[in-house]
């Protein structure tokens, strides 16, 4: 019995993982690439960012858990085993980094940090009115693991915080709104827009001209989920305009941001090398081998992903 660990680490930090799950599964031969000579024992995967196809033809596999929280890309591959469940990572302490990412830039955009940071390069002295954070409506567009704990933490801190999910499912200190009737609203009121949903055929450039016009003229954007929930020429033309004020990015339609892209040295713009909330492999792997150890005592996997909502 054994299990492939497929992902796109370097080979001396793919070893010190490999060396993790051996020593917390002892009884299962870890793989870290396919093998003909291993292929057909392989019942299990735990995959991170893999190379599309690494999942085809695995005659025995019979769970594969993603390491990382968002599913997109796996499921775009059209090698992977339909019937073969998937689970998708669900980690405290990867939210509770997201809610960090989202708190830092949602402090900076407030308090306007990032104009101080252009005046110093200007070598400019010039105190900004400063307001308080009950004033400024933060709305985060997606109340998941992510969207419900980032949520949570800007709440905590004193902002006034809307939200918007398909259920609609009610959070403590959060206005809730639901389904695509309830998008313009929270768009409209927020200063501060935060995306934290997973990219599926329904919010595949969800951020185009339209949506960016429904939002306050000025205001902020922050996509820490993924580049392809985005118009990026109308991101663009949207900050040119000044509809938009500031926008914080931390995903791309192509990852690395290619060196010549205008997002690099847009004055409006600063960029995150998709770092926003990376898988802490110390928590992730204890996850991960608890599900191995569910499926293998006969029980359902924690976290599986819905392949027909595409997350
Ligand atoms: P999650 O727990 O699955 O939450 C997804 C949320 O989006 C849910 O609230 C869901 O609504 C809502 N949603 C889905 N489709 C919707 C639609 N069409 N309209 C309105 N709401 C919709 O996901 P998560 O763990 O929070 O992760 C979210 C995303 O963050 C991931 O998919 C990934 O792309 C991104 N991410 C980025 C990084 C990074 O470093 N940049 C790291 C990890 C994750 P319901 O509550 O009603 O289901
Ligand atoms: C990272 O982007 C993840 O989805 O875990």
């Amino acid at each position: 019995m054994s299990l492939l660990l497929a992902t796109d680490f370097a080979p001396d930090a793919l070893e010190r993982w490999a060396a993790q799950v051996r020593e917390s599964l002892p009884d299962l031969q870890v793989h870290t690439r396919r093998d003909p000579a291993h292929d057909a024992g392989i019942e299990f995967a735990f995959v991170a960012n893999p190379a599309p196809g690494v999942l085809r033809d695995l005659p025995r596999l019979r769970f594969v858990q993603s390491m990382w929280a968002g599913v997109d890309k796996l499921l775009r591959d059209p090698t992977l085993p339909d019937e073969v469940p998937l689970a998708r990572m669900v980690d405290p302490a990867m939210n509770r980094a997201m809610a960090e990412t989202a708190l830092w830039a949602v402090l900076n955009l407030h308090r306007r940090f990032f104009d101080y940071l252009d005046q110093q390069r200007a070598k400019q002295w010039q105190p900004l009115p400063q307001r308080r954070a009950n004033e400024v409506n933060v709305a985060v567009l997606g109340l998941g693991e992510m969207g419900r704990t980032t949520a949570l933490r800007l709440a905590a801190n004193g902002y006034r915080v809307s939200g918007w999910s398909r259920s609609g499912t009610p959070i403590a200190r959060v206005d809730v709104h639901a389904r695509d009737a309830g998008l313009p609203q929270v768009l409209a009121q927020a200063e501060i827009v935060i995306n934290l949903l997973p990219l599926t055929a329904r919010t595949h450039s969800l951020f185009n001209a339209k949506t960016f016009a429904q939002m306050r003229r000025g205001a902020h954007f922050v996509n820490l989920a993924r580049g392809h929930h985005v118009v990026e020429k109308d991101l663009l033309a949207a900050l040119d305009s000044g509809q938009l004020g500031h926008a914080v990015l931390d995903v791309f339609h192509t990852e690395p941001l290619p060196a010549d892209h205008v997002f690099w040295s847009h004055p409006k713009v600063t960029v995150l090398p998709h770092a926003a909330a990376q898988t802490d492999l110390r928590s992730a792997t204890a996850i991960a081998v608890a599900n191995i150890n569910a499926v293998r005592a006969g029980y359902t996997p924690a976290h599986l992903v819905d392949r027909a909502q595409g997350y």
